[in-house]
C-alpha cells in the first residue's frame, strides 16, 4: 500500500487511474454484500419473516404477535431506514419475544456477541458486526414506499 500511495504521489495522472478503479468497483462491492446480507435473510429469517421479508414465512402462522413485514421498515419511520434500532433487534439488545432471549435467540449465535469485555474485540466480534452489517445493507436495499 505505500509502495502504491509513493508512485501515486509521484504521478498524478495514476493518482487518477486509481480513484477511477475505485470508483467502477463500488458498485459491485455493494451488490456483494447485499447478496451476502440476502443469503443470511434466507437462512436465519425467512422462516419468520418470509422469503420477500413480507411477514409471512412458513411459521408465520403460529406466532402471536406475526412477523414484522421487514419492507416497511422505514415506511414505518418517515421515510429513513432505522439503521440502529433494526441492529439492536438483531443483536438481541432490544427484545422481541419471537426471536427468543438474548442467550438463546431463535437463529442462534450469529448475531450475537457475549457481554463480557474480553468478547467485544475478538475476530468472532468483527464477523458478528460484519453479519448484522450485511443483513441490514440487504433489508435496506428491499424498503418499499
Ligand atoms: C421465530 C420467528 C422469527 C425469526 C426466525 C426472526 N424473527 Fe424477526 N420478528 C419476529 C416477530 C414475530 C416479530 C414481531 C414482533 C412484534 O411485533 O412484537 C419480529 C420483529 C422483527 C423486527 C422489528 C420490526 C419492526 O417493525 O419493529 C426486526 C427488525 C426483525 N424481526 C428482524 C429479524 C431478522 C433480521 C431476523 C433474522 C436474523 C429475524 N428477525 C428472525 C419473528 C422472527
Amino acid at each position: 500500500m505505500n509502495h502504491l500511495l509513493t508512485l501515486v504521489l509521484r504521478n498524478g495522472s495514476l493518482a487518477l487511474l486509481v480513484i477511477g478503479m475505485g470508483m467502477s468497483s463500488g458498485w459491485a462491492q455493494e451488490q456483494d454484500v447485499i447478496a451476502g446480507g440476502k443469503q443470511l435473510f434466507q437462512k436465519f429469517c425467512a422462516s419468520c419473516h418470509g422469503s420477500q421479508a413480507r411477514g409471512n414465512g412458513p411459521l408465520s402462522e403460529s406466532l402471536k404477535p406475526k412477523p414484522a413485514n421487514l419492507t416497511r421498515l422505514s415506511a414505518n419511520h418517515r421515510g429513513s431506514f432505522p439503521f440502529w434500532q433494526a441492529y439492536r433487534m438483531i443483536d438481541g439488545r432490544d427484545h422481541i419475544p419471537s426471536h427468543g432471549t438474548r442467550d438463546m435467540p431463535v437463529f442462534g449465535i450469529w448475531f450475537r456477541i457475549p457481554d463480557d469485555e474480553v468478547s467485544i474485540e475478538t475476530e468472532w466480534a468483527d464477523q458478528v458486526r460484519g453479519r448484522i452489517w450485511q443483513l441490514l445493507s440487504y433489508l435496506e436495499s428491499i424498503q418499499e414506499p
